[in-house]
């Protein structure tokens, strides 16, 4: 048996949809709890599996991981006692590769399994191998493990080949402790990449350039762990301003941080979307009938983020005429097309690129979400259409969205969790 949402959609929502903290920030910085010994408190993390996930693991490596509340974590590092991530704890989510630089940091030795492939697309871990051999880790493949040794860390130059999140994270965390200094170039500059310098930086970390391509990195000898909140989720902010397009102003999402969401709402604008910010609440105060068809390229960050490529699509299938979207980071991320197809959507794929026509109204069916962000497509979808959508694989939503089902509940949607 597996959980299922089940939706009858076509219900007026009305009310505040909050946003928590960001999934790709915590992971990141619930790693870098394992670069030095001592006791950590994070909050604003999000209620997700993810963090369960990755809770295991670095229970796995020596750490004290306590929830002290729904959303904060007291986490104890008393030296690792084991310096090998294993296959059957990295396989199920491939953040936990990033495992490899905080280890390497904090022992000089680490041995982690390689994530293998993922539904999205290949996803190599190649950048990251190369950025740690440019700090003097030596590397070695062997029986789906890669094994890193040095005696220590050294500063090194990284040119990164593409400006990858993962590789960006993992090669920062070995170098805060390495000696000398380090230059990293061409690197993400996602907020989720800020916020692990700036977690670093408030234990000590001498880091500049944070927020630009190229970072300088000064190796201190020891960091000092203290208390971190993460930042809103950019990307669950989203998925939530575009529900609240399509129900054209009845919905105000609360936390959207308006400088890392610069490209999405550019694009809003040029759709014709008007709306208000106040603080940090957002409202919608267009009609859907007034938007117009865009064009839309994911690129790397400050660009239009890949994760919100398939929650923009839903919304793009209720505007008049012809979108297109070009998806540039992964291969293969265009799975839910054909479920949205299945709801009435009008898309073709050629490529790398969608096709969206126009259509009046989603119509309900029995849908499957491939991953993570594509199923917060079909759920969209699903709260629009009229009659009963039900969404499969429900697992995947719930490694990224805190709630969901209770806080669309909560505007007033009728959704819930099924077993079939
Ligand atoms: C992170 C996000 C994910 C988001 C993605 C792009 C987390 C936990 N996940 O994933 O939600 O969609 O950024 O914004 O933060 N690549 C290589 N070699 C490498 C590393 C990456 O070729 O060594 C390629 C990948 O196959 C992919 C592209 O680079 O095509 C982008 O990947 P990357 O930026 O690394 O994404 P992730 O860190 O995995």
């Amino acid at each position: 048996m597996a959980d299922a949402f089940e939706i009858r959609g076509g219900r007026a929502l009305k009310g505040i949809l909050e946003v928590g903290g960001a999934k790709n920030a915590a992971l990141p910085i619930f790693v870098a709890t394992l670069i030095e010994k001592g006791t950590y408190h994070l909050n604003n993390v999000p209620d997700l599996m993810d963090i369960a996930t990755l809770t295991e693991l670095l229970k796995s490596l020596g750490l004290e991981v306590e929830k002290t509340d729904k959303n904060s974590y007291k986490i104890i590092n008393n030296g690792l006692t084991n310096l090998t991530a294993s296959y059957d704890l990295v396989k199920k989510m491939r953040a936990s590769f990033l495992v490899m630089g905080a280890m390497l940091a904090h022992s000089n030795n680490a041995i982690v399994s390689l994530p293998g492939g993922c539904a999205i697309g290949a996803r190599p871990v190649d950048l990251h191998l190369k950025g740690f051999e440019k700090l003097g880790v030596e590397i070695e493949i062997e029986h789906g493990y890669v094994k890193g040794t040095a005696t220590e860390l050294k500063g090194g130059e990284v040119i990164l080949d593409f400006p990858s999140v993962g590789a960006t994270q993992n090669i920062i965390m070995a170098a805060v402790k390495a000696k000398g200094v380090s230059v990293l170039e061409n690197v993400a500059r996602e907020p989720e990449v800020v916020d692990l310098c700036n977690f670093l930086i408030s234990m000590g970390a001498k880091i500049e350039g944070v927020g630009t391509g190229k970072l300088t990195i000064t190796g201190v000898e020891k960091l000092v762990p203290g208390t971190y909140s993460i930042m809103p989720d950019r990307i669950v902010a989203g998925t939530f301003i575009i529900a609240a397009i399509m129900f054209e102003g009845t919905i105000e999402v609360e936390g959207v941080v308006a400088e890392d969401s610069s490209s999405f709402l550019a694009k809003l604008k040029e759709m014709g979307v008007q709306y208000d910010i106040t603080g940090q609440r957002l409202k919608i105060l267009s009609k859907l009938s007034e938007l117009k068809p865009v064009k839309v390229t994911t690129m790397p960050h400050p660009g239009f983020p890949t994760d919100l490529q398939s929650p923009m699509m839903t919304l793009m299938c209720l505007v008049t005429g012809n979108s297109e979207i070009k998806e540039t980071i992964f291969e293969n991320r265009f799975m839910h097309v054909s479920e949205l197809n299945r709801m009435g959507a009008k898309i073709d794929i050629d490529g790398s690129n969608a096709h969206i026509k126009g259509i009046k109204e989603f119509s309900s069916a029995e849908v499957m979400a491939s991953d993570l962000r594509a199923g917060a497509s079909l759920v969209l979808a699903g709260l629009k259409a009229k009659e009963t959508t039900t969404v499969n694989r429900i697992y995947h939503v719930d490694r990224g969205y805190e709630n969901l089902v209770e806080k669309l509940v909560g505007i007033g949607a009728d959704i819930k969790r099924i077993k079939i």
